[in-house]
């Protein structure tokens, strides 16, 4: 799936790859036994699963003489390379040759990756330290099985979490009302808000949490029907204006819980597609149509409504660390980051 091709690249700007966890792979693709090649910020990442279901993340050279371990196999424990058959461990360790002689000292270039919620997330920072937080847990009990979504998009890996504190946009491109936004958290990696809104005389509760930007979580809660549709948004950038936008929705009806298991879950079957296609799909139409023609100003304008937006823009600035360094090069590509 390749993103639209309409963006006029010289007017948008590049930022730097910011640093977090990031979803790249579902973990259906990965069974035991499995190696896939995944773009990830400019580069390939090679995804494994040992047959005892170990998960690895590794860098796609083999350092023997460069051949591609994407094209390798799994053999027990170890990741094979296509080329001569030397075989490394999961601690990355090379451990064998093919040619039986002694393996030399060398290791796989190895990532802190996470199977979290069914995917596969991981870990990046510019100057390679080890995670600074870890993903939350859900309680997924009383929830609709979840419907995931994968759309490739130009841009930059922002849009969707910047979106979510931009609550003038619910109204002049989504046409809620009434929209009134509240600041709950912005601790470190998250940053929080809460919009009570209206949709055609419906209440509203919209809040959104962010962990880095690569995972934002949104509840959507139509409080007086007893409705919740939350969504796991994880967003990744793959290549310097191409990133991949990944959702997984899981629907919550408050007076299902008294329906014996087989009802509901066939009340969930025909609920949870009717409203991630017929409501959700259309609402992110509506914001891809922006996305894929925006470009992230230097300097943006914002208006007192954009109160949270200002808030947004300057917390995300601390995960681009790869823009912090001193350089010249490093000063170039911090002059790409928005500031407000
Ligand atoms: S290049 Fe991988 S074993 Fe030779
Ligand atoms: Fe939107």
């Amino acid at each position: 799936m390749d993103a639209p091709d309409h963006t006029n690249e010289t007017d948008l700007l590049s930022f730097p790859y910011p640093d977090g966890w990031f979803v790249i792979a579902t973990a259906d693709e990965l069974r035991p036994g499995a190696i896939i090649t995944k773009p990830f910020m400019g580069k390939d990442v090679v995804l494994y699963r040992t047959n005892t279901g170990v998960l690895r993340a590794v860098g796609p050279y083999c350092p023997h003489l460069g051949a591609h371990l994407g094209d390798g196999k799994v053999e027990g424990e170890d990741i094979v390379c296509p080329y001569h058959k030397f075989a490394f461990a999961p601690d990355g360790r090379c451990v064998r040759t093919g040619c039986g002689d002694k393996p030399p000292q060398a290791r796989l270039d190895s990532r802190h990756v996470r199977d979290w919620n069914g995917l596969i997330a991981v870990w990046q920072s510019a100057h390679g330290q080890p995670p600074e937080w870890e993903l939350p847990e859900f309680d997924w009990s009383g929830y609709s099985a979840p419907i995931q979504g994968l759309r490739v998009l130009p841009g930059s890996v922002q849009n969707p979490s910047e979106n979510g504190f931009d609550p003038a946009h619910l109204q002049h491109l989504h046409g809620w009302e009434n929209g009134v936004s509240k600041l709950q958290k912005n601790e470190g990696h998250r940053l929080a808000l809460t919009t009570s809104i209206t949709l055609k005389g419906l209440p509203i509760r919209i809040d959104v949490e962010l962990h880095g930007l690569g995972l934002m979580i949104v509840d959507v809660n139509l409080e007086r029907a007893g409705i919740q549709a939350k969504f796991l948004v994880t967003p990744a950038q793959i290549a310097p204006l191409k990133w991949t936008y990944r959702e997984s929705m899981k629907l919550h009806i408050a007076w299902l819980r008294k329906w014996p298991s087989w009802a509901r879950k066939a009340a969930y079957a025909l609920l949870a597609p009717a409203v991630y296609h017929l409501w959700y799909v259309r609402q992110l139409q509506q914001d891809i149509d922006i996305w894929e023609k925006r470009s992230f100003i230097r300097h943006p304008k914002p208006s007192a409504t954009d109160a949270p937006l200002v808030a947004y823009r300057r917390w995300a600035m601390q995960f681009y660390s790869s823009g912090k360094t001193t350089g010249s090069d490093a000063a170039v590509r911090r002059s790409y980051i928005p500031e407000i």
